[in-house]
């Protein structure tokens, strides 16, 4: 298998701000409150017209265009999302209609939040063998819309947007490799529980409020802390590096607070990291992407580095990939 990088990124984040203030007409919370647990201070909120699969376009079109490869050229599409604009199809496969990709294959991966870590390595191992020139990874997510307006505890930290990614062989650099974990046994610490095939809408067992999004917050927190450094730990070890040769890391926006404290079990400084939380709440699988994007742009990430990406959550599933930028 040959080596494979990221050629071309993109994002896409809806234009409608919706700040702390504006939960506070909605929900008991505070500003205060949201800040200094999560870090948040504002989250995106796609308008009603728009599904995962067009946030998901959006942010594919501009990673095609920086990476100047035509729809038609692209191979395979990953869409990493729990938030699928229907069960079935795919929104993979919507998301390949709308953006013309016509020669592609195209499947969705749901990891939850750690969605993204699961579909880079994927999308890498196709683009490294014949045939998958060049590979899309997108992750896409509206979670304002599976989230219980009146449940404070769980509507406060999300926020819609999109992330992808344009892989192909790289000569140099590239995707070492990937760690990726679950415990089906917290299956149930986040979750929707009905609307599957185990409780169908309508049925004698469905209740309202099992229509949306659920989480065990204190039990996802403990995980979390946890998962984040070994992710982080168990990818160098499989690669062959060690922790100080680390130049950055981007992490699952989940909250500011279990960044730090991952960041701190490793040993390393805040400005080994990006976070975005504070603008865009946690965007699940896509906000792996959207901070990569950020964080080059920003030129805190540079050609050379070493860069991790690590995400957690829902499965429970925990992972990061290693990369040389
Ligand atoms: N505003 C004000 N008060 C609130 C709010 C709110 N939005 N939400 C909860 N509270 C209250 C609770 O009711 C509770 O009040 P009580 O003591 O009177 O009962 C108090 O705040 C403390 O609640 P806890 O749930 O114990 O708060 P905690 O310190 O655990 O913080 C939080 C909650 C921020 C959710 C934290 O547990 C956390 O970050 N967990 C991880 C969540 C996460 O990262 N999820 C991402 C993965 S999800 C995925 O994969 C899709």
């Amino acid at each position: 298998m040959e080596r494979v990088g990221i050629v071309g990124l993109g994002s896409y984040l809806p234009s409608k701000i919706m700040k702390n203030f504006d939960w506070e007409e909605i929900v008991e919370t505070s500003d205060e409150w949201i800040i200094n647990k999560t870090g948040i201070r504002e989250r995106r909120i796609a308008s009603d017209d728009l599904c995962t699969s067009d946030l998901a376009v959006f942010a594919a079109k501009e990673a095609m265009d920086n990476s100047g490869v035509d729809p038609e050229a692209i191979d395979l599409i990953i869409l990493a999302t729990s938030t699928p604009d229907v069960p079935l199809s795919s929104t993979a496969a919507i998301v390949q209609r709308k953006l013309g990709c016509h020669n592609s294959a195209a499947f969705d991966i749901n990891a939850v939040c750690s969605g993204w870590v699961h579909a880079l390595d994927i999308g890498s191992r196709f683009a490294g063998t014949s045939g998958y020139q060049n590979v899309l990874v997108i992750g896409s997510e509206i979670y304002s819309r599976i989230l219980n307006w009146d449940e404070r505890s769980t509507c406060v930290l999300f926020g819609d947007g999109a992330g992808a990614a344009l892989l192909q062989k790289k000569k140099v650099g590239g995707v070492l490799g990937s760690w990726l974990k679950t415990d089906g046994r917290g299956s149930e610490v986040i979750q929707i529980p009905a609307g599957g095939i185990r409780i169908p809408f309508g049925s004698e067992k469905f209740l309202d409020d099992d229509r949306y999004f659920q989480m065990d917050g204190r039990a996802v927190w403990d995980f979390a802390v946890e998962a984040f450094p070994e992710a982080v730990h168990s990818v160098l070890q499989k690669v062959g590096m060690k922790i100080n040769d680390v130049d950055f890391i981007i992490s699952h926006q989940a909250n500011l607070r279990i960044i730090e404290a991952g960041m701190k079990k490793l040993g390393l400084d805040m400005d080994k990291t990006f976070t975005n939380i504070e603008r865009y709440g946690n965007t699940a699988g896509a906000s792996i992407p959207i901070a990569l994007k950020e964080a080059v742009e920003a030129k805190k990430i540079k050609t050379g580095d070493l860069v991790i990406t690590v995400g957690f959550g829902g499965g429970l599933s925990w992972g990061a990939n290693a990369m040389i930028w």
